[in-house]
């Protein structure tokens, strides 16, 4: 595949309709996201039934809008890359049926996408992200449905080194969010009120801090917050105990994920770079944690832009662009995954 080929990426696993048209040399000629916050905020998460309808209902629409964006039409296209596992099944069979009608009716390659491997190649994508990592390198997938350490070794290369034994580290934000009466998504709102709260008035527990492997547990944490919300009549909590909380909370979880990473690069000594993403990337207290544990080995820590490490289209469309140019693309008969572990996939 030549440098000025274009593929069309599409996202549907989760509550974010995204479309993205990218050239295989990296250059993103058009990308669009449309977030169903609002559609969800009121029942407090992600309902699958109302997700799959919005992606039903606006997808057709945005993979329009950024091709008409690009200035191309479908038949300039090399390949169709829509994300077909894991996730919500709904919103999976809603992205990969469009992808493959489009590829049926203008005769392209269609590309299935493990979501997982697109966050994970986002960091190599170039011109992005400063510096580019090379393989082999640690990737932290910090989101609100995943919580794992992945050594990425290649295309269709991973090996999960750790993964987490309960909550995912998002849902552990967004439940203790919860407890202190935020709205959800909770993660950013945490962020904001620790902001002004003191992380060591709470002492709380730092899940399987210093122990063996790089597994990951949040649980516990979050019980801790109940307990200590509970200590009050409900809704009684004082401001300033909320924001010393949600401090503690945060540091706490920037403590353990900088130890958990410290553990997953003892495992792959010949890592390259350190790589967050997921949504949970965007927080500064834990990208200065994790920058710390990369500076000790002597390595960057490669965070993509806040809007590549959420859910995106650009990066579905990149492993595209990535499994195009191997010759992997994928049978028409292939069945979105709502559940497709990365060490899964082929190369
Ligand atoms: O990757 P993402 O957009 O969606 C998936 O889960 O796939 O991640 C969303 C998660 C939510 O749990 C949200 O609360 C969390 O990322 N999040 C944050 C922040 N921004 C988003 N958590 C902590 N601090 C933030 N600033
Ligand atoms: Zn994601």
């Amino acid at each position: 595949m030549d440098a000025s080929a274009t593929v069309l990426g599409l996202e549907s696993s989760c509550d974010e309709t995204a479309a993205a048209v990218l050239r295989a040399d990296g250059t993103i000629l058009a990308e669009a996201v449309l977030s169903q916050l609002e559609e969800h905020a009121a029942f407090g998460g992600v309902v699958p039934e109302i997700a799959a309808r919005a992606h039903l209902e606006h997808l057709p629409g945005l993979a329009a809008r950024v091709m008409a964006e690009a200035g191309l039409g479908f038949s300039d296209l090399a390949g169709i890359a829509a994300t077909s596992g894991p996730g919500l099944i709904g919103g999976l069979i809603v992205g990969a049926s469009l992808g493959k009608g489009l590829a049926i009716a203008h005769g392209l390659p269609f590309v299935a996408v493990n979501h997982l491997e697109a966050h994970a190649l986002t960091a190599t994508l170039p011109g992005l992200v400063e510096g580019g990592a090379r393989f082999p390198y640690l990737l932290l997938l910090l989101s609100g449905g995943h919580c794992q350490c992945v050594a990425v070794e290649g295309v269709g290369r991973y090996r999960r080194l750790g993964t987490t034994l309960d909550d995912a580290v998002g849902e552990a934000f967004d439940k203790s969010a919860k407890l202190l009466g935020l709205p959800w998504p909770g993660g950013p709102a945490l962020e904001r009120l620790a902001a002004s709260g003191d992380p060591r008035r709470f002492a709380l527990p730092r899940p399987l801090l210093g122990r063996a492997g790089c597994d990951f547990s949040f649980s516990g944490l979050k019980t801790a917050v109940a307990h200590a919300v509970a200590r009050h009549p409900p809704g009684a909590l004082p401001a300033g105990d909320r924001a010393d909380l949600a401090a503690g909370f945060q540091a706490a979880v920037a403590a353990v994920l900088a130890d958990r990473a410290r553990h997953a690069l003892d495992m792959l000594p010949a890592a390259t770079a350190l790589v967050v993403a997921g949504g949970v990337a965007a927080n500064a207290a834990i990208r200065t944690a994790l920058g710390r544990v990369a500076g000790e080995r002597g390595l960057a820590l490669v965070a993509p832009p806040i809007r590549l490490c959420t859910d995106n289209a650009v990066m579905v469309a990149w492993a595209g662009v990535e499994r195009l140019r191997r010759g992997l693309a994928d049978p028409l008969g292939h069945a979105p995954r709502p559940r497709w572990p990365l060490d899964q996939l082929t190369a």
